[in-house]
């Protein structure tokens, strides 16, 4: 098209666009594609470092996140604009809830879409640990061939705690009793009713670390939850136990689990989100014990495609018809 003419056809899209809506990490193109059919203009900038971030918000309506993105009060007061942050995923510690709330800007979350996704990923966890999948691999990678030092453990009827029994929690659960684990957990919030039909037992958080011989944690990172994995409880767990982690980090206490992994008191541990993220020079990465995948829980192409077309959805609905699910700060409903 000749200059003129494209800018001109430009110029009218933006005008006819209601609504801009920026896309500031690696999120599926359903997520896009989504907003464009609804009329919504997208500009989708993944891996906006901080100030580029603070520069381009004021322009833009809706900003769309995983959990890179750091949503902080700043951000959140330079978006003049911002009526919505929508999250392709489930957590929403990386967003100040706070200061969205203060400013009458909906939050929301895309609730299920990766629920199977970090359930699998939980799972592969812990089938790397029982069977020292990723160290044996190293070490043939490496010319090796070792197999005495790779010997594991099997899953059958060993006893499963699952410290969160959310949706999460209850499908790593099932896939559990399938390799006939017998199923203990903790989760204040849940009723028994859901234990009873889960065919779960429902415990203290210290039964639970006592009788497991594995842990799958799966709670959100809270004030009440930081740092709820550590040296107290790993006092008094057996020595076989390995502990997994696929829901956020901060939830263990990293220094308390090197300690505990490096002086025997726990006989493994598989972390696939950190207390900081990337994690820098983590020393739980020099022990044999150890795995670590980099927040894959919910990095899968079904896992991403669902999440991103359930929150494209829910966030050009609130913006063009007010229509309001999976809000996350429901108390600016009353302002
Ligand atoms: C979540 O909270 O939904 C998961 O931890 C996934 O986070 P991610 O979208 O950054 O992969």
């Amino acid at each position: 098209l000749p200059t003129d003419i494209a800018q001109e056809q430009y110029s009218a899209k933006e005008i006819m666009a209601e609504f801009n809506i920026l896309i500031s990490d690696n999120i599926s193109p359903v997520c896009t594609d989504i907003f464009t059919s609804a009329g919504l203009q997208v500009d989708y900038s993944p891996g906006l470092a901080p100030d580029g971030l603070l520069n381009k918000i004021p322009a833009y309506h809706g900003l769309i996140v995983r959990s890179a993105t750091k949503v902080t009060r700043e951000v959140i007061e330079a978006g003049r604009e911002l009526k919505a942050i929508g999250r392709a995923g489930t957590g929403v510690d990386n967003i100040d809830l706070q200061a969205a709330t203060e400013r009458g800007i909906a939050v929301f979350n895309s609730r299920g879409g990766n629920t199977i996704s970090a359930a699998e990923h939980a799972f592969a966890l812990m089938m790397s640990l029982a069977r020292n999948i990723p160290a044996a691999h190293g070490s043939m990678k490496n010319g090796k061939w070792e197999r005495k030092k790779f010997a594991g453990v099997e899953l059958y009827q060993k006893i499963l705690g699952v410290v969160g029994f959310g949706q999460i929690g209850r499908e790593v659960a099932r896939r559990a009793r399938a390799f006939d684990m017998q199923i203990i957990a903790f989760d204040p919030l849940i009723p028994e009713e859901v234990f009873a039909s889960s065919h779960a037992e429902n415990c203290s958080l210290e039964e639970v670390f006592r009788q497991s011989d594995f842990i799958t944690i799966h709670v959100p990172l809270l004030p009440e939850t930081r740092h709820l994995i550590g040296t107290r409880l790993f006092e008094i767990c057996k020595p076989s136990l390995r502990l997994i982690n696929a829901s956020r980090g901060g939830v263990v206490d990293e220094a308390a689990l090197f300690k505990a992994l490096k002086s025997g008191v726990l006989a493994g541990a598989a972390l696939d989100v950190f207390e900081s993220e990337p994690p820098g020079n983590l020393k739980l990465l020099n022990l044999d014990n150890f795995v670590a995948t980099p927040h894959l829980g919910a990095s899968t192409r079904e896992g991403q495609d669902r999440v991103a077309s359930e929150i494209a959805q829910t966030v050009a609905a609130y913006l063009k018809d007010g229509q309001v699910s999976n809000l996350v700060n429901e108390e600016i409903l009353g302002k």
